[in-house]
């Protein structure tokens, strides 16, 4: 019998949730088996992050991560996903040399990795033509407004944005331009809450909130914060619903000490010849040879 498929979530059903004031639940993923396990807890919407530079690769910043990179493992994660809507982020320079490079990459996103649509950090007047021509292309875009990690060098350091009334002005004003040139969601990062519910009350697309607070219309997080994979500095809003570094290392200890101390592997872990005969006439070859 072929096998069930599952229907996968829509941009509409998203805008629909919105409406109906029901939650959208969103994570980060960046390999297959987590992209299977977040499908699995019922998640809406995958964001294949450049998150990726730091959480996986290793990176300070997410300023080094490359498109190869992030076509590599979104392609990993659509093969692991198939309810959630997914989601690649344009990492940094995919998107700010010309508008030709720009939807090349983007399309890429879409036909090579196998994502609905593509994220995309700010809102500038040149970035807002940009997302007019992706949407104009076909390819859904999400945006991304408060704290934006791609502009580190100008930030100096992750922090909260929006908190005074200037900067607050300018979030509101990014989102409804962002929703004017057609993006289907919005990410609102580590602004406060009280600005989020005006934002998320100004808008017709869905906001998902990272740092942001109760009121947007869903909730994004770093899978690897989420589940205490990453083991350095955590945020103010990351709740920690797991400790998988703590549980990995008290494993990969364990396997330590039983390979030390020969306890691993034994009888149950190990194979045997089928006879004992076998035994006996490799034991007597050896003996020969020697
Ligand atoms: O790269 C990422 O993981 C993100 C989320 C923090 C929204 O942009």
């Amino acid at each position: 019998m072929a096998e069930k498929k599952i229907p996968k979530i829509t941009i509409p059903y998203l805008h629909a949730k919105k409406k109906q004031g029901e939650k959208i639940v969103a994570l980060t993923a960046y390999d297959f088996p987590t992209a299977k396990i977040v499908d699995e807890a019922g998640i809406d919407l995958i964001l294949v992050g450049d998150s990726l530079g730091m959480v996986v690769l290793g990176y300070e910043n997410t300023i080094p991560v490359t498109m190869e990179e992030m076509i590599h493992h979104t392609k990993a994660v659509v093969r692991g996903a198939q309810r959630p809507l997914i989601v690649g982020d344009m990492p940094y320079f995919s998107f700010h040399m010309s508008v030709d490079e720009t939807v090349r990459n983007a399309s890429r996103f879409l036909k090579e990795a196998g994502t609905q649509a593509v994220k995309i950090e700010g809102a500038s007047k040149k970035r807002l033509k940009l997302i007019e021509t992706l949407v104009e292309a076909e390819i859904p875009v999400m945006g991304h407004v408060g704290l934006t990690p791609q502009s580190i060098y100008h930030l100096g350091q992750f922090k909260v944005k929006g908190k005074e009334i200037a900067e607050a002005k300018t979030i509101i004003q990014n989102a409804k331009d962002l929703e004017k040139a057609g993006v289907f969601s919005i990410v609102l990062e580590c602004i406060p809450m009280e600005l989020a519910r005006e934002v998320t009350h100004s808008l017709n697309v869905p906001s998902i909130g990272i740092g942001a607070g109760p009121y947007c219309d869903g909730q994004i997080l770093v899978f690897h914060d989420l589940v205490g994979y990453a083991n350095g500095y955590l945020p103010k809003f990351v709740k920690r619903y797991a400790d998988i570094h703590g549980g990995l290392n008290k494993a990969l200890t364990e396997y330590v000490e039983d390979v030390k101390n020969g306890k691993f592997p034994d009888d149950q872990h190990s194979y045997h010849l089928k006879k004992t005969e076998v035994l006996e006439q490799i034991i007597g070859e050896n003996k020969e040879r020697k």
